[in-house]
């Protein structure tokens, strides 16, 4: 029987690393899984994941520009707008109208990575689409919120009809602030990505991130009702569980840091406190984890930093497998990347993609 594969890559806080994740965990996990169909989905109007996919620089801008501008643009606003403006009891859009095979446009990608590109006309969009969600229920059978909620979990159930002897795996990037998009991104998943730096506010960040998906205990007494949380609860609807944690770019601090650093002493403590309080609120293991360094094995995943190898794989859109040691032009530089470096970039990218 075909599987589904839902996982959102967010953090509540911005430059954490949820565009790299997305970039390189897809096209890794693709080029792993040549059987299975991988879908990015980029629900962030900043588009970064989708031009690292089209070709990285320019090449990777410009494509992006060419599919937000056409009538129907080929992005998730294209789609978006047809699903709402369709109603609620319309047949779904072709998924295959918007999303892209992205080794139609940028060669050195596997065939079996499709993408749904990025759109920053999702930012001028969002009242339009607050304001079908909360439009009020004219008949029983038919939930505003709900049915908007969940344009983009049908997208994909759309998706993987059209490949019905295949897996499908789905990478959702999102924007950090929890605007209606993101809610949108967050309801189509079922397992989270959460890029951490090292710093304090990731700490911070990590409790906004229960707040915002749980809500607040107690609830607030007039806000309460309005969140998130509560109207997802209200419609039982699933709220994705924490998978991974991605303690990115470590290393810059902290030279010889491994896995068992891939947090943050703090972070650690925040997240861990969490799970011993709402084990649901984490994809359960085989086991509980009993201690903080258990957790830490079970759920933290370190990303070193990638130093010139990240900034050539991005700004050319090449899978960091496709990157020989060597000199590579960036905004007029040659810039040298080394053979050992990027081996150890791609060991980084497997470690995360096995916890998958
Ligand atoms: N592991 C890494 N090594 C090197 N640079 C990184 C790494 N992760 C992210 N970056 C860089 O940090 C910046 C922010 O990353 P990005 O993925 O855009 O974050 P977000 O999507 O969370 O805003 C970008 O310039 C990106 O190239
Ligand atoms: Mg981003």
């Amino acid at each position: 029987m075909q599987t589904i594969e839902r996982y959102v890559v967010w953090n509540n806080k911005g430059g954490v690393g949820k565009s790299t994740i997305t970039f390189h965990a897809a096209t890794r996990y693709a080029e792993e899984h040549p059987h299975k169909q991988v879908l990015v989905i980029d629900l962030c109007p900043q588009a970064n994941s989708s031009m690292m996919l089209l070709g990285g620089g320019t090449a990777g801008e410009q494509t992006v520009l060419q599919l937000c501008t056409e009538a129907i643009p080929r992005t998730v606003v294209g789609y978006m707008s047809t699903v709402i403006s369709g109603g609620p009891g319309a047949p779904l859009p072709d998924p295959f109208d918007y999303a892209v095979q992205v080794a139609s446009v940028n060669s050195n990608m596997p065939q079996n990575l499709g993408l749904l590109c990025g759109d920053g006309n999702l930012e001028p969009m969002a009242p339009a689409v607050s304001g079908a969600a909360n439009a009020p229920s004219l008949t029983p059978l038919v939930q505003p919120w709900k049915w908007v909620h969940l344009i983009f979990r049908d997208l994909v159930s759309a998706f993987a009809a059209k490949f019905p002897q295949q897996d499908i795996v789905v990478f959702i990037d999102t924007n950090p602030s929890f605007s209606i998009y993101t809610e949108l991104a967050i309801s189509a998943g079922d397992k989270l990505i959460v890029p951490v730096n090292a710093d304090d506010s990731s700490r911070v960040a990590t409790n906004a991130l229960f707040i915002l998906l749980h809500g607040q205990v107690p609830p607030h007494p007039i806000y309460g009702a309005w969140t998130y949380a509560a109207k997802a609860a209200s419609f039982g609807m699933i709220v994705p569980q924490i998978h991974v944690i991605v303690g990115n770019r470590l290393t810059q601090y902290d030279g010889a840091a491994g896995a068992f650093s891939a947090l943050s002493d703090a972070t650690a403590d925040t997240l861990f406190h969490a799970y011993r309080a709402n084990p649901s609120y984490f994809t359960p293991r085989y086991v509980m984890a009993q201690n903080i360094n258990e957790f830490r094995g079970m759920f933290a995943v370190a990303l070193r930093d990638f130093n010139t190898a990240g900034v050539v794989a991005a700004h050319l859109g090449r899978p960091i497998s496709k990157l020989p040691g060597g000199y590579y032009p960036v905004h007029g530089h040659s810039i040298q990347v080394n053979s050992d470096r990027v081996a150890e970039c791609r060991k980084a990218v497997d470690a995360l993609i096995s916890m998958l």
